[in-house]
């Protein structure tokens, strides 16, 4: 992990030289990142989003479950889902909502590892503040166990682009935006094809499946799902809508699994909760762990109180071939 921190820290430098000199995404690989299993083999980590609410709307109570539960899973990193800092991202790097959203919530020693974050809070000089931040916009976690492709979704969403409402987005190093998504699904494609892991995940922020507020992003639907479906992929993990589920898909083993409700949430506001697809629904605050080894997964939600709502175990298929 000493590494990983000095070579992300290296990147993410390299990577704002790089946003402020050109404009356009060249199809590099993806990055990556080794994050070993335990020597037993195994993996966990936890999964929350749409938190950074300076502790409010119950973001407090969650991250200190996440405390309790990540030190009883002996986790090994943090997934975030995405927008972490209400309500329009940081204004600076000075802007102390990163530390009162952030280095001052989730201050449990099992939480002081490294965070991985699927929306673009680029600053190096984040990781200055708190090194639990690794920066950049599309990357890979790696190991022989699980490869987790980090995939920025912002960028997918039309409506972004011609509908603001208000809300501010730093597109820089975005443009001219169809070759900007045609080469990152590209790479995507290639690292999923490339993939010897024994688990495979995309954690993005939008969803491709939910009942909930926002429910299905059409454009993930059409663009990335059909890569996610041909190349075996086990689970997507987003956040986006403020909720807990799980959805199955009626085509592929895969898993959709949404984590945002980091802080604000019940919004009663779903569709379908009784479909057949819909494993699990909660329209609470709450978060996820996911433990892995060789040979089976583990996926459990949890409420603000830490109590486990609902968990669902898949064995590896031995004939699947990677
Ligand atoms: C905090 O969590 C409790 C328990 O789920 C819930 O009753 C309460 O409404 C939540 N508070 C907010 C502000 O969402």
């Amino acid at each position: 992990m000493a590494v990983l921190a000095k070579r992300s820290m290296a990147l993410c430098l390299l990577f704002a030289i790089a946003l402020d000199l050109c404009f356009f995404y060249t199809s590099a690989e993806l990055e990556r990142f080794d994050h070993p299993a335990k020597s037993d083999g195994s993996l966990s980590f936890l999964v929350v989003g749409d938190w950074g609410r300076r502790g409010a709307f119950n973001q407090s109570q969650v991250a200190s479950q996440m405390g309790r539960i990540g030190e009883k899973l002996d986790i090994d990193f943090v997934v975030s889902t995405g927008d972490n800092f209400y309500d329009n991202g940081l204004t600076s790097e000075q802007d102390t909502n990163f530390e009162e959203s952030f280095t001052k919530i989730y201050t449990a020693k099992s939480l002081q590892k490294q965070w991985g974050n699927a929306e673009a809070q680029l600053s190096p000089l984040l990781r200055k503040i708190d090194s639990r931040w690794l920066c950049l916009r599309s990357f890979i976690v790696n190991s022989e166990l699980v490869d987790i492709l980090f995939v920025d979704t912002t960028p997918f969403v039309k409506a972004y682009f011609t509908k603001t409402e208000g809300h501010t987005y730093d597109w820089r190093g975005i443009h001219p935006r169809k070759e900007y998504i045609a080469n990152l699904l590209k790479d995507v494609e290639s690292s999923l094809k490339e993939s010897t892991a024994k688990w495979k995940i995309v954690v993005g922020h939008h969803a491709i499946r939910s009942i909930g507020h926002h429910g299905n992003t059409k454009e993930l639907t059409k663009q990335l799902l059909p890569i996610l479906q041909a190349n075996n992929v086990n689970f997507y993990m987003n956040g986006h809508d403020h909720c807990l589920e799980h959805i199955s898909d009626a085509d592929s083993p895969i898993q959709f699994l949404t984590s945002g409700a980091g802080s604000k949430a019940w919004k009663g506001d779903f569709k379908d909760a009784n479909s057949e697809v819909v494993k699990f629904f909660y329209d609470g605050q709450g978060f996820m762990s996911v433990q892995l080894t060789k040979i089976d997964a583990k996926i459990a939600f949890y409420d603000v109180s830490g109590k486990i709502l609902h968990i669902w175990r898949t064995m590896k298929q031995l004939h699947q071939s990677v």
